[in-house]
């Protein structure tokens, strides 16, 4: 025998304890009794019955409809009505506040129980029901994953806190609109829209899954690559009701595929340029230069050939150039090759800052053609130093390429380059090549030395890397720090001779 707990609600006297007594009769616990609106809802709270026999009309100004109301919004208890007649507008009135039942006094004991126990019945499965949406909603409010349900129409009937971070539509404003202004998507190469998967469940009643590089377009005009799939929900006999649709951020995941792609498109342009060999590659690197030199000379040559304008002196001595850069190139080449062949390099007694000096003819019309200004700064206390005359000569020339080449890419019409030569300790030299272009930006500082790297779009990345395999061949080492007036400054230290 149930022993639920009742709260009766009457104001008649007589027929309160009519109704008490067949309560009591049948079973029932009457956990308290009053004949008043307020005091029914007071009494709710504080006795906690498990249903509530409500006379739809009652003392004072609070009838038993309003009691009804609140007693559900507040403490979710059912409310079963007692009432002697039953106009249009009560039945109206009170079924909005969605009842468990309804008595018609007078009533017998069978017919209280039957509309109490189906009041309990209907309330308890209510009960499990709102428990079970409210597990749903909580679990689906705290898992990463985003989630988007629509009914069979393709509208928006629940999206969880993930998914309006993701699409940045909030569900208040998505709900019943179609779930295609919210769940935008497009093929990331493509930049076309993905076939709508929401309408392919619906159409086929089969979970499906999102193709690879799709991007979902938030409100906010953000991109966000996704991984998604959607299900169908199927209600009684069959029928698609809906569908789910759970997607997530895989921002990351892209990035690592990207990074790897981008090492896989270096390594195989590691392993062309393996075939073709570092050194064709140097070589090819470092007589660009005297080439350049060869060709602007001898254009000057002709020029002063010219009928009308004569002069055999200033031909003679830009074919003289000509030679001297013919040269450089073929020693250049000898000494790549030493280099590439990991024999010691020739090292002999060099005089650093003549060897310095003997660089500068082969860029000055570089530097005339880029307003570059220069500066020497040669130490006359500078030793002899221990090394291959052509190789460090390399290093130097490679240094002030790089240097006029950070600085025409800037608009600064002051362009100053500074070459320096001057005692380290006791065991080196150490030579500066400093500019004022717009320097060196932190992120790259750690990689310019590296074989490769290169911010041109025509350059090479070789330069640096000749530079320290040579310094390292020599025992010495070479670095950057930013330079004063803006700029870079690149320092390299060579054994004195002994
Ligand atoms: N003086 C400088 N100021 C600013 N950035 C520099 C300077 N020198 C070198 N760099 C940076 O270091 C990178 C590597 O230089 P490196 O000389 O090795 O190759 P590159 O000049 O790009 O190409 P190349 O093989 O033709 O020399 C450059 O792309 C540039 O970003
Ligand atoms: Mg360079």
């Amino acid at each position: 025998m149930t022993s639920a707990r009742i709260l009766v609600v009457e104001d008649d006297r007589v027929v309160a304890r009519d109704i008490q007594a067949k309560l009591k009769r049948i079973g029932y616990d009457v956990v308290g009794h009053t004949a008043r609106g307020d005091e029914a809802v007071a009494l709710a709270r504080s006795a906690e019955p498990d249903l509530v026999l409500m006379d739809i009309r009652l003392e004072g100004n609070f009838d038993g409809i309003e009691a009804a109301e609140k007693i559900r919004d507040l403490y979710f208890i059912p409310v079963v009505f007692l009432t002697a007649y039953a106009d249009e507008e009560t039945v109206r009135r009170a079924g909005q506040t969605e009842p468990f039942g309804y008595l018609l006094k007078p009533f017998e004991d069978s017919q209280l129980r039957t509309v109490v126990e189906m009041a309990l019945y209907t309330h308890g499965a209510k009960r499990k029901l709102r428990d079970s949406e409210r597990r749903y909603a909580a679990t689906l409010s705290s898992i990463g994953d985003a989630v988007i349900a629509t009914d069979e129409h393709a509208n928006v009937t629940f999206m969880n806190p993930a998914a309006e971070r993701l699409t940045g539509w909030h569900l208040s404003e998505a709900a019943g609109g179609p779930v295609i202004n919210v769940f935008r998507i497009i093929n990331h190469d493509t930049r076309l829209p993905v076939d709508d998967p929401v309408a392919k469940v619906l159409r086929s009643g089969f979970t499906v899954g999102l193709a690879n590089n799709t991007m979902l377009l938030a409100k906010d005009g953000r991109e966000v690559p996704i991984d998604d799939s959607g299900a169908p929900i199927v209600g009684d006999h069959g029928k698609i009701t809906g569908v789910v649709l759970v997607f997530r951020d895989i921002t990351d995941r892209y990035q690592a595929d990207e990074k790897l792609r981008k090492a896989q498109q270096d390594l195989n342009r590691m392993a062309r340029v393996t075939a073709m060999g570092e050194l064709t590659l140097s070589i090819a690197h470092e007589i660009r230069q005297p080439l350049m030199a060869v060709v602007t000379n001898a254009a000057t040559c002709l020029n002063w050939l010219t009928a009308g304008r004569e002069n055999v002196d200033e031909a003679r001595r830009a074919a003289e150039r000509v030679i001297v850069s013919g040269h450089r190139a073929g020693e250049v080449v000898n000494s790549i090759r030493s280099l590439a062949k990991n024999s010691a390099p020739e090292m002999t007694a060099v005089n650093l800052n003549e060897a310095i000096l003997e660089v500068l003819p082969l860029i000055l019309s570089e530097l005339r053609r880029n307003g570059v200004v220069h500066r020497l700064d040669l130490s006359p206390d500078v030793e002899m130093v221990k090394g291959d005359r052509v190789q460090l000569q390399q290093i130097v020339l490679n240094l002030i390429m790089n240097a006029v080449e950070a600085m025409s890419a800037t608009t600064l019409s002051t362009r100053i380059l500074s070459v320096t030569s001057g005692r380290f300790d006791a065991g080196f030299m150490v030579i500066s090549v400093s500019d004022s272009g717009p320097g060196l930006e932190s992120t790259i500082s750690e990689r310019i030395f590296e074989t490769f790297f290169t911010t041109k779009s025509g350059g090479m990345g070789m330069g640096l890397s000749i530079c320290k395999s040579i310094v390292q061949a020599h025992g010495g080492d070479i670095w950057t720090t930013p330079n004063k007036l803006g700029g870079t400054c690149f320092y390299f230290t060579v054994p004195r001779f002994a």
